[in-house]
């Protein structure tokens, strides 16, 4: 069990955690960093969106699909309610372990088959995780469940996947995931692939649940303007590592690491205080990057202010007010 002191038990706590793959044929092959000594933690009782952000390949996924138990740390832990989640092998705890912790993903009509109707994989879910024993108690949790995303059964009723709109089976799958009741939603790219009209009512759905139904959501995006609107706490990473982390208005409204401040530079007037402004405004770069394993400072080939100890060593996580930035331009501040 994992340590818990009065008032700070953790719902999901993220230690040290490495992922690396081997790329490549087997003789010339390397091996990189996907995933680089990133830790956090989400309190237990204390709802939040806390978003990680960063550009393609940059490892969000990979962080990702640790937390979900899809995918081995390769060094790290990641405790869920203080267990490890590498521990969880038999079939009922990882039942229990996923009402618990549900995913929502990028392209809605992957998590349906387009053969079946919308509302039997809906009843399948309720039924599968014991949520109902019956199709009319099932129909009850579906119907609750699409309620808290404005849909209803009724207008469901009968419907293939390819009969509704990207938006709608978007929001049936954010219904999905919360049919087993969870703690935490992890959603990775969510709104990618809707229309851009629709991306705010989708992530208006977990301000709702984080308010109304005290669900914490993890919300990965290349998105910093839906990033901005929604969340309260953000990761910022850069191949591999988090490069700074802390509250939404302190990360990108005065963002301390270069990387950071490049993203907001990025965006053509000052952020505006409005913040469904900035929401029209600031994107992320997609460009890919290749220098995962470069020494020190992943961002040092591109910071304006590199200096020759960035690129001997990884620079230090500095924390103060609840803020985390890896970067050698910041000292630790002696109390
Ligand atoms: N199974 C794997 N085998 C080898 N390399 C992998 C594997 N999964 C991910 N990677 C590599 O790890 C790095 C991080 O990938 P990841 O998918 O986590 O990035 P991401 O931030 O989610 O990117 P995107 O925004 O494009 O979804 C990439 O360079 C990717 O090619
Ligand atoms: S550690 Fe050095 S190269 Fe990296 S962001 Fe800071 S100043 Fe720039
Ligand atoms: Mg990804």
């Amino acid at each position: 069990m994992a340590e818990q002191t009065a008032g700070t038990a953790k719902l999901l706590d993220v230690r040290n955690v490495t992922r690396s793959f081997h790329v490549g044929g087997l003789i010339n092959g390397t091996k990189m960093i996907a995933v680089n000594d990133v830790s956090f933690s989400l309190e237990a009782g204390k709802p939040e969106i806390f978003t990680i952000a960063g550009e393609s390949g940059s490892g969000k996924t990979t962080l990702s699909r640790m937390l979900l138990r899809d995918l081995e740390p390769s060094g790290g832990e990641v405790l869920f309610e203080g267990r490890d989640v590498t521990t969880i092998r038999r079939r009922k705890e990882f039942a229990a372990f996923m009402k618990k912790v549900q995913p929502v993903f990028q392209n809605p009509f992957e998590t349906f088959n387009p053969l079946r109707r919308v509302e039997e994989y809906l009843f399948d879910t309720a039924l599968n995780f014991g949520v109902a024993s019956d199709r009319k108690s099932a129909a009850q949790a579906v119907d609750k469940s699409l309620h808290l995303v404005g849909l209803s059964l009724e207008e469901l009723s009968r419907r293939y996947p390819h009969e509704l709109s990207g938006g709608q089976i978007q929001r049936i799958s954010v219904a999905r995931s919360l049919i087993s009741n969870p703690s935490l939603i992890l959603a990775d790219e969510p709104v990618s692939m809707v229309d851009a009209s629709l991306r705010m009512a989708i992530v208006n759905l977990f301000k709702k649940l984080r308010d109304e139904q005290g669900v914490s959501v993890i919300y990965i995006t290349h998105d910093l303007a839906t990033a901005y609107y929604i969340s309260d706490r953000i990761a910022i990473m850069l191949r591999g590592y988090v490069v700074e982390m802390g509250p939404v208005e302190a990360v990108l409204g005065r963002p301390l690491h270069p990387y950071t401040q490049l993203l907001k530079e990025s965006v053509p007037t000052p952020i505006p205080v409005d913040k469904e402004a900035w929401a029209q405004r600031i994107g992320l770069s997609t460009q890919e990057v290749k220098e995962y394993n470069q020494i020190g400072c992943k961002f040092a080939g591109r910071c304006p202010q590199a200096m020759d100890i960035c690129r001997s060593a990884d620079p230090p996580d500095i924390t103060s007010d609840g803020r985390t930035v890896k970067c050698y331009l910041y000292k630790e501040v002696q109390s």
